[in-house]
Parts: C-alpha cells; sequence; structure tokens
C-alpha cells in the first residue's frame, strides 16, 4: 500500500473558503427561501470590460483559422503580455525589467503556492499573522513546520498584526528565510509606506533572506506615498519575487491571469555555500510543471492594458472601493470598530461583543442571511475579528449593511 504524505495530514480538515462554502451550502439546504449576499470569498462580481472581451473574442477567432492557429505557447508567457506588463506596471515606477524576469501564469494563487518548492526543506518561514492562509497551508504540505498546537504550527515564524500594532508587523525576532508580505493586505487591508516597507528590504539584504511580496491588491491603493511594487524599493530587486494578479484588478477570477516576478538578482545559495539565481530555478519549475496561460486569456490581459482598458478597469475598481467607503461607513454607524478598506477592497472588523470569529460568521449567516470570512480563519491573531469584501454589487452592498445595522441587535 502507497503511503501518504503525512504533512498534509498536519492540516485542519478544509481550507478556509472550502470551508465557508460548505457551511453555506447547508444553510441554503436549510433555508432554500433565504436570500443570501455574499461578502465572504473575495471574488469579482463585474463582468470582465468590453476592451478585453473583444480582444478575447479576436483571439478566439485567431484559434479558429489554420494561418493564426496556435498550440503550445512560451510556458513563461507570450513577450507581447510580458513587454505590456513591464512597460505599463514597471516602467511607470521607474523599475526597469528583463522580459525573463517576468512569468505569466494561471494565477497568483498557484504562483505563491508553488514558489516554495525552489527553496530548501530547512528554510524558516515567516508568515503575518493573520494572513492568506495559501502561504502557510503550502509550506505545511511540504513538510517546513512542526505540528499544529494551539493555533500555531511549529517552526513558523508568526508576525502578529493587531490593533496594538496598527496591523503593522515587526521585523522577525527570530532567524527566517522566506518571509511572506502582502500588501496591501488582505485580510487586514493595511499597507506600509515606502520608508517601512524599506525596513523589510534592508533586513532580507543583512540577512540573506528571500521576501516573497503579494501584491495581487495594487490596483485598489488609493493613497499617495504606498508603494505599488517592492522594487520602488532600493535593494528589493536583490531580495524579492513579486506576484501580482489580473484576477482582482481586471475581473479574471474565473478567466485566470496572473504574473510573478523573479528578477536574475535574487540570489539563495546551496548549504555549501554556492549562490544560485532564483529566476532560473523558477524558470526550471515553470517549464517542467506549467504549460502556459491560454493565448486567448494572455490577448485578454494584454487588452488591460489598452487605453480603453484601462479605463474601463479604473471605474470597476472606483465602483468596489466605493462599496468598500459604503461597508467602512455602514459599520462604523453600527458601532463596529473597522479596518482596511481604504486602499484595499477588504474591510476587517471587531467582531461586536467580543464574539468568536465563527460565532460571528453563523450569527450573520443566519440572522442576516450574510456571508462573511472569519478573522480566525486566518490565524491565531485573526480571532475576534471577520472580514468583508467589497466585491460585490451595490444593491447587495447596501442591503447587506442594512440587515447588519437592522437584524443583528448589536446594542
Ligand atoms: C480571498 O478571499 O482571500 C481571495 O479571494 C482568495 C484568493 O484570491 O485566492
Amino acid at each position: 500500500m502507497a503511503f501518504v504524505n503525512e504533512d498534509y495530514l498536519k492540516l485542519p480538515g478544509s481550507y478556509l473558503f472550502a470551508e465557508i462554502a460548505r457551511r453555506v451550502a447547508s444553510f441554503k439546504d436549510a433555508n432554500p427561501e433565504a436570500n443570501i449576499i455574499r461578502l465572504g470569498i473575495g471574488d469579482v462580481t463585474k463582468p470582465l470590460v468590453p476592451a478585453v472581451v473583444d480582444a478575447m473574442h479576436k483571439a478566439v477567432d485567431e484559434m479558429a483559422s489554420v494561418e493564426t492557429f496556435r498550440g503550445y505557447g512560451p510556458e513563461q508567457g507570450y513577450d507581447f503580455l510580458r513587454k505590456a506588463v513591464i512597460e505599463n506596471d514597471y516602467a511607470p515606477l521607474g523599475v526597469s525589467l528583463d522580459e525573463d524576469e517576468v512569468f505569466i501564469s494561471d494565477g497568483a494563487k498557484s504562483d505563491v503556492a508553488n514558489i516554495q518548492e525552489i527553496f530548501g526543506k530547512d528554510n524558516i518561514v515567516a508568515i503575518t499573522d493573520p494572513v492568506y492562509p495559501v502561504y502557510l497551508d503550502t509550506n505545511v504540505m511540504a513538510g517546513r513546520t512542526g505540528k499544529l498546537e494551539d493555533g500555531r504550527f511549529g517552526g513558523i515564524v508568526y508576525l502578529p498584526c493587531n490593533a496594538e500594532n496598527g496591523f503593522v508587523p515587526s521585523l522577525p525576532a527570530s532567524k527566517a528565510d522566506m518571509i511572506y508580505l502582502c500588501l496591501p493586505n488582505n485580510p487586514t487591508g493595511t499597507t506600509l509606506t515606502k520608508s517601512e516597507l524599506k525596513k523589510w528590504v534592508d533586513y532580507a539584504r543583512e540577512t540573506g533572506a528571500i521576501i516573497l511580496f503579494d501584491s495581487a491588491y495594487e490596483a485598489y491603493i488609493t493613497e499617495p506615498d504606498i508603494p505599488h511594487s517592492i522594487y520602488e524599493v532600493e535593494g528589493a530587486k536583490e531580495c524579492a519575487i513579486e506576484f501580482r494578479s489580473f484576477s482582482k484588478t481586471a475581473g479574471f477570477t474565473g478567466t485566470r491571469c496572473a504574473y510573478t516576478v523573479v528578477p536574475k538578482t535574487v540570489m539563495a545559495r546551496t548549504k555549501s555555500g554556492e549562490s544560485h539565481p532564483l529566476n532560473k530555478l523558477w524558470n526550471r519549475r515553470q517549464t517542467t510543471k506549467f504549460n502556459g496561460v491560454p493565448y486567448v486569456v494572455q490577448k485578454a490581459a494584454e487588452a488591460v492594458y489598452s487605453i480603453e482598458g484601462r479605463k474601463q478597469i479604473k471605474e470597476i475598481i472606483d465602483y468596489y472601493m466605493t462599496n468598500a467607503k459604503i461597508i467602512r461607513d455602514g459599520l462604523v454607524e453600527a458601532g463596529i470598530e473597522v479596518y482596511g478598506g481604504i486602499n484595499a477592497p477588504y474591510i476587517w472588523l471587531k467582531t461586536p461583543n467580543n464574539m468568536d470569529s465563527w460565532e460571528f460568521f453563523d450569527k450573520l449567516l443566519n440572522e442576516a442571511n450574510v456571508v462573511g470570512t472569519p478573522g480566525s480563519g486566518f490565524g491565531p491573531s485573526g480571532a475576534g475579528y471577520f472580514r468583508l469584501t467589497a466585491f460585490a454589487n451595490r444593491g447587495n452592498t447596501i442591503e447587506a449593511i442594512a440587515r447588519i445595522k437592522t437584524r443583528l441587535n448589536l446594542v
């Protein structure tokens, strides 16, 4: 009989969003008439914008003709999209990149999950707490942690983010080799200024750590002086890998397209002290395990950068951020302590009356028929907190807040 990967057995039963979906489905079965509003998983609701759809249609037509049909594309992405990424997302920030430093993929989730494969098993992982669960779970699966005890995995450096520290993590107090940062943060909505981020880059350069920087929500930054990319910080090209996505920026959650930047100057070493560029290892990993994003999808992603595409996408981001303001303001009026929602499409709130996160989840679902995400699902420091997303349509957003105010009996 085959043996299982016992590291998987260290994980709690199901992935956070799968558990929420299970609970909501069972509530729906028991209450088929309930009009459920979903502010749980960060999934967009607005359709793809016309510029993207037009480009996709054209690409489909190309695939239908023998002269323009394409089979396997480059595993790293087509040059047209890698170029568009550099010219539109990085050049305006003063960041120069080579095309072979940009890897197009089917999602930031896959990339942040897979990146750990190119690191040795003995590296110590640091994560903020609360955190997007994929960073932690994939390192558990890879055997980089001990067991789960009192809500924490052995061997992981947890960097607590709470109201006391303004949800800003401190530098690791003990050795850390792989540091995951998500900014603007999912779930808390926190951002760091350039000088705050510089401390992390300086730390990584001094200690030889690598920063795995998830900036999937950078398009939601509304305040000035917040870096959109870690490469805006001097020295980051020596120590950081950056993940970006078209999912939340351009409504690609169901279409799937993202990219990862691995500068050729980011090095890690063997136990015997030899330096190796991570770009080469990631390229090796992707060419072996991934066959590229469909041509049709990459053409659609390229259109995100067209003049029309940018304008149309900006309107949608503004729409979601108006939702975020409606949620924030409504919760404040209801006497709830709120964070985030200014540079991110997530609103992080303190559960009223010190309720446990899952208890509040059940109350919200049962009494207001609104789905959110329990803060404790993001880590032990998320206990007593809760996350709502701004990605619903306007009517549902307004209705959800009205129900929270009138049905929950909070005061
Ligand atoms: C979330 O709700 O945190 C995100 O939608 C999850 C994801 O992007 O995979």
